[in-house]
C-alpha cells in the first residue's frame, strides 16, 4: 500500500459524494467506503496489523486522517442532501423584495369610470357585435348607399362566402365603424323610455398617426322617450364631464353634422390644461388645445326621425338624444398621454403609470 493509494481514495470518495442526488445514493456510498465489514476504507485499516513497523509508522496516522475526513464529507454531504442550511444573520439593512403588481390599462380604467357615472344615473350598458352588417352600420342609420356621408368612415369590408350575403348588399358584413349601430339592435328589442350607454371597440381603415388607430373604442350614448330634449343632453352631459374630471368644467355646444341626428352638435369641453384661456401660466402658447381653449370630445344630436323609423318607432310620437364619444381621446385628456398607439404598444413602462 502506498500513500497515494489512500490520496486516490479520498478523491475518489469525494468525487462521489458531490455527485449523490439524494439520502439513498448517499446511504449505498457510506456502505461502499465506510461499511463494516467491505466498506474500502475499512478494509485497508485492517491492513495495518500486517504491515512492518516502518510502515505502520506512516501509513496508521495516513489512514486515520483518510477515515476521518471522510466522514466529516459524509456529514456535510447529508447536510447539503436534507436541505439543512447553516443560519445566517439576518442583514436588516437590505432592501426588501418587490412583490410585482398588476395594473388595470387606462383604457379600462376610464372605461369603467364611465359606466359608473352613467349607471349612478339611471343609465343601462349594453354591447353589440363588432362584426356588423351594412344595414345596421350604414343604413338603418340614415346613412345610405352612394350617400357622400358614408366617406366619413373608412370602413373594413369583410369577405364573405355565403350566396346569401353577396345577393342581398343591405347584408354586406363588415367591422363596426362606430358603436352607433347598437342604437338600432336596441331600439329593435325594447321599448321607451330608456336610457342607455354602449362601449366597445370599432375600426376604422385608416393610416394610424398620433391621434389615429386602426382599432379604437367609443361610447355611445342613447335617451328616448315623449319628451327627451336637447336641455335634458347638456344636464346629463354636464353632469357627465363634471364628475370624470371631479371639478365644474364649461362645455360648449356646436352645430355640426352627422346623418343619423337632426340637429347634429359637437361638444367641446374647456381645455383642462389652461382652463380655456388658451395660454398656460407662464405665458406660453397651450398646445393641448392649440390655443383654442377648448377640446373637442363628443359628437351628438337629437335622434333623427330616418333613424325611429329603420328600428320600427313612430317618430311622430318619440323623440331623444345620442352622443358618442371616443374613449382614447378622453384618457389622453384625462392622463396628459400625447400619443393614441401608446395605449397599443404594449410597453408596461406606460401601463406601469396608471
Ligand atoms: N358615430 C359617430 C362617429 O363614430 C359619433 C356620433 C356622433 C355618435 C353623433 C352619435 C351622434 O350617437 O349623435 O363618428
Amino acid at each position: 500500500m502506498k500513500k497515494t493509494d489512500i490520496t486516490q481514495l479520498y478523491q475518489e470518495i469525494s468525487e462521489q459524494l458531490s455527485a449523490a442526488k439524494d439520502a439513498q445514493a448517499l446511504e449505498a456510498l457510506r456502505v461502499r467506503y465506510l461499511g463494516r465489514k467491505d466498506g474500502e476504507v475499512t478494509k485497508l485499516v485492517k491492513q495495518l496489523p500486517q504491515m512492518s513497523v516502518e510502515e505502520r509508522r506512516t501509513m496508521g496516522p495516513a489512514l486515520n486522517t483518510l477515515k476521518r475526513d471522510a466522514e466529516a464529507l459524509f456529514s456535510e454531504t447529508l447536510e447539503r442532501l436534507s436541505g439543512a442550511k447553516k443560519k445566517r444573520a439576518i442583514d436588516v439593512t437590505m432592501p426588501g423584495k418587490k412583490i410585482p403588481v398588476g395594473h388595470l390599462h387606462p383604457l379600462t380604467r376610464v372605461e369603467r369610470e364611465i359606466r359608473e357615472i352613467f349607471l349612478a344615473m339611471n343609465f343601462s350598458v349594453v354591447e353589440g357585435p363588432e362584426v356588423e352588417s351594412e344595414h345596421y352600420n350604414f343604413d338603418a342609420l340614415n346613412i345610405p348607399k352612394d350617400h357622400p356621408a358614408r366617406d366619413m368612415w373608412d370602413t373594413f369590408w369583410l369577405k364573405t362566402n355565403s350566396k346569401e350575403h353577396q345577393t342581398k348588399r343591405a347584408e354586406r358584413l363588415l367591422l363596426r365603424t362606430h358603436t352607433s349601430p347598437v342604437q338600432i339592435r336596441y331600439m329593435e328589442q325594447h321599448k321607451p323610455p330608456f336610457q342607455i350607454i354602449v362601449p366597445g371597440r370599432v375600426f376604422r381603415y385608416e393610416a394610424t398617426d398620433a391621434s389615429h388607430e386602426v382599432n379604437f373604442y367609443q361610447v355611445e350614448g342613447l335617451m328616448v322617450g315623449k319628451d327627451v330634449s336637447l336641455a335634458n343632453f347638456k344636464f346629463v352631459i354636464t353632469e357627465f364631464f363634471k364628475r370624470l374630471f371631479k371639478k365644474d368644467i364649461a362645455i360648449r355646444l356646436r352645430p355640426s353634422y352627422f346623418p343619423f341626428v337632426e340637429p347634429g352638435l359637437e361638444v367641446d369641453v374647456a381645455c383642462v390644461k389652461c382652463g380655456g384661456k388658451g395660454r398656460l401660466r407662464d405665458g406660453g402658447a397651450c398646445t393641448l388645445c392649440k390655443e383654442s381653449g377648448w377640446l373637442e370630445v363628443m359628437g351628438a344630436g337629437m335622434v333623427h326621425p330616418h333613424v325611429f323609423e329603420a328600428a320600427g318607432y313612430n317618430p311622430r310620437e318619440l323623440q331623444g338624444f345620442a352622443f358618442g364619444l371616443g374613449l382614447e381621446r378622453i384618457a389622453m385628456i384625462k392622463y396628459n398621454i400625447p400619443d393614441i398607439r401608446l395605449f397599443y404598444s404594449g410597453d408596461l413602462r406606460f401601463i406601469k403609470q396608471f
